[in-house]
């Protein structure tokens, strides 16, 4: 009932020359998914992307988004910018931002609060560290970081936000969680959404995998009843490659 989405992470590749090719190799390619599609670019390729999947079936995200609307935040993009400009979804919260550039639970909550308001789609990244699964913190941290993350946004608006659980062990690393991992930390996921948000919520709300999918394991990982999609970041530089992880239905 849910519709699976797959969204590329381009991260800080592709200049926007090289976006157009891979836009152009990636159209005929995935035309046909039953998925939906994304690919989140970096901003100066936002353009780009736009323009060239017009009348596709390829919606565009960025990687971030600022909170504040406007002002003196040297650098910053406000989500009114990316939505006048035509974009839909935007990542919020992955792990290489938490870990690199201070993002935190709270910032991601008020990122979100930002992109809902503007009318964007947040694609929500949250997942633990290989030293926090050892230690058996799994599911309480993903737990209060997908809470955090949707403190202070409606029912409604939360049934629009997608989660991405990407254990960071697992993110560029070539290691995946194992199918059963993923699924039963999607569930917990859900069932926390569950407890404060209701049922309905819970089971609209869309949750991918991601972490190292690609066209070998998407298989088993979307067989798997509370996987409803994933987000690709090596995977999503070829189109080959996404376009098999796209197409893991056919
Ligand atoms: P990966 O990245 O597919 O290269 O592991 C996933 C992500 O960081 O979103």
């Amino acid at each position: 009932m849910r519709t699976p989405i797959i969204a590329g992470n381009w991260k800080m590749n592709k200049t926007p020359a090289e976006a157009k090719v891979l836009v152009n190799e990636l159209k005929p390619l995935v035309k046909d998914a039953n998925a939906t599609v994304v690919i989140c670019v970096p901003y100066v390729d936002l353009c780009t992307a736009l323009k060239e999947t017009e009348g596709t079936n390829i919606h565009v995200g960025a990687q971030n988004v600022h909170f504040m609307e406007s002002g003196a935040y040297t650098g910053e993009i406000s989500a009114a910018m990316l939505k006048e400009m035509g974009v839909e979804y935007v990542i919020i919260g992955h792990s290489e931002r938490r870990q690199y550039f201070g993002e935190t639970d709270a910032t991601v909550n008020l990122r979100t609060l930002a992109a809902v308001k503007a009318g964007l789609t947040p694609i929500i990244c949250v997942g633990e560290r290989k030293e926090e699964r050892e230690a058996g913190y799994t599911n309480a941290l993903v737990e209060y970081q997908t809470l955090i993350a949707l403190n202070g946004l409606t029912d409604e608006e939360i049934k629009n936000v997608v989660i991405a659980y990407e254990p960071v062990w697992a993110i560029g690393t070539g290691l995946t969680a194992t199918d059963e991992q993923a699924n039963e930390t999607i569930g917990v996921i859900r069932e926390a959404i569950q407890r404060k948000y209701g049922k309905e919520v819970a089971d609209t709300v869309r949750i991918q995998y991601g972490g190292s999918m690609n066209p070998k394991n998407v298989k088993g990982l979307m067989a798997q009843p509370e996987i409803d999609g994933g987000l690709i970041g090596g995977a999503s530089l070829k189109a080959p490659d996404f376009s098999l992880v796209v197409n893991y239905d056919k």
